[in-house]
């Protein structure tokens, strides 16, 4: 089958080429692949970023968002069939979605809502989790508390405001002047337009701040938290916490202590909670993102697709770090 086959990390390693028919496990579904999302993961990991965290073997198929048709499903299954139209993010050990067909456990698994086609499914699955997981599972943001999520505008950000305010919350977001418009559309209450403004400066005594910048910006975030505040941060640095989930040894265990001190001494004296978080696959989560999406609570933004004979460019547009929304594979 056609895949986007990466043999060698670096900057710009990655080619269309033939691999073996994925394998199908007693628990798996065979998805006929339609549309794929594109994420800085994906960059991150052809780039080698991810060596340490991630220890693929190559020749490795890259992708890790999914919409498509389910061709086969393995004899334990029973939540699907043939012809379903599911979406997923395959846990972090079998990616492999910039392909035509990929196995993936059912529980990774959801049918993919009605309402969207499948470019709009497709750039869900990784980010909606990674919203839900920070802002539901990690900082469990309550009805009438503030939340600021950083980079509003980007794939993460544009999920996460529309979760945040279905979930009640007030939201203050960063973003640049060309988007600050866009963002108040997906319903930011206050935006703060960074290249005019510093956030810092504006945002007091908030609940939650959900961060994927810099370290610097992680460090002005605790400025806004209030006493008893949750700082979750999607772009590191990872804690003692997230070695132990990952079950990674105790030399790496003690390295992301090490990365993590400074913050997480900074968070105790201003008594607030730091916690670094990777998202994990899902599939019940999924199901209940879909209802929201289905429900027309809230709804994918799509900044460009790319036929699948396109994909280097699709990544080198993630890449720029100026997507607005997401950017999505077409591969059947
Ligand atoms: N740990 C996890 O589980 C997890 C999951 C998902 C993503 N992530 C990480 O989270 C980060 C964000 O992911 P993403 O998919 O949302 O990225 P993205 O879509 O590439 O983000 C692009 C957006 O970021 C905005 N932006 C850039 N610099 C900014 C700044 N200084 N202040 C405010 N906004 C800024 C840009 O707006 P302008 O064009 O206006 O600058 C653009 O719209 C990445 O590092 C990704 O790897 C981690």
């Amino acid at each position: 089958m056609k895949a986007f086959i990466v043999d060698r990390y670096g900057k710009g390693s990655g080619r269309l080429g033939q691999m073996p028919e994925p394998e199908l496990r007693p628990g798996d579904v065979l998805v006929e692949v339609h549309a794929a999302g594109v994420n800085p993961l994906d960059s991150k990991i052809r780039n080698g970023e991810f060596k340490l965290l991630l220890p693929y073997r190559l020749p490795l198929v890259l992708g890790n968002e999914v919409a498509g048709v389910v061709l086969r499903v393995g004899p334990a299954v029973q939540r699907f069939a043939p012809g379903d139209e599911v979406y997923a993010r395959p846990r972090k050990d079998r990616i492999g979605t910039f392909a035509e067909r990929i196995a993936i456990d059912q529980a990774d698994v959801a049918l993919k809502p009605k309402r969207l086609g499948m470019e709009e499914a497709a750039s869900v699955p990784l980010v909606a989790l990674t919203a839900w997981q920070a802002l539901v599972e990690t900082a469990k943001l309550e009805r009438g508390e503030k939340v600021l999520i950083h980079a509003g505008s980007g794939g993460v950000g544009t999920i996460a405001i529309q979760l945040a305010k279905h979930l009640g919350a007030h939201v203050a977001t960063t973003t640049g002047s060309s988007n600050v418009d866009f963002v108040k559309g997906l319903g930011a209450d206050v935006v703060v337009d960074y290249r005019n403004e510093d956030f810092e400066k504006t945002l007091r005594d908030y609940d939650v701040v959900l961060n994927s910048l810099d370290a610097q910006t992680l460090r002005k975030s605790l400025n806004v938290l209030g006493p008893g505040g949750r700082l979750v941060s999607i772009s590191g640095p990872p804690d003692p916490q997230f070695a132990e989930e990952m079950g990674l040894n105790w030399g790496i265990g003690q390295v992301m202590r090490l990365l993590s001190h400074r913050i997480r001494t900074a968070a105790r004296r201003r008594r607030v909670s730091y916690s670094f978080l990777f998202m994990k696959a899902n599939g019940d989560q999924l199901r209940q993102i879909g209802g929201l999406l289905d429900e027309r609570k809230i709804r994918p933004v799509l900044d460009r697709v790319y036929p699948f004979e396109s994909m280097a460019e699709a990544l080198a547009h993630v890449e720029t770090g100026r997507a607005k929304g997401k950017v999505v594979v077409t591969v059947k």
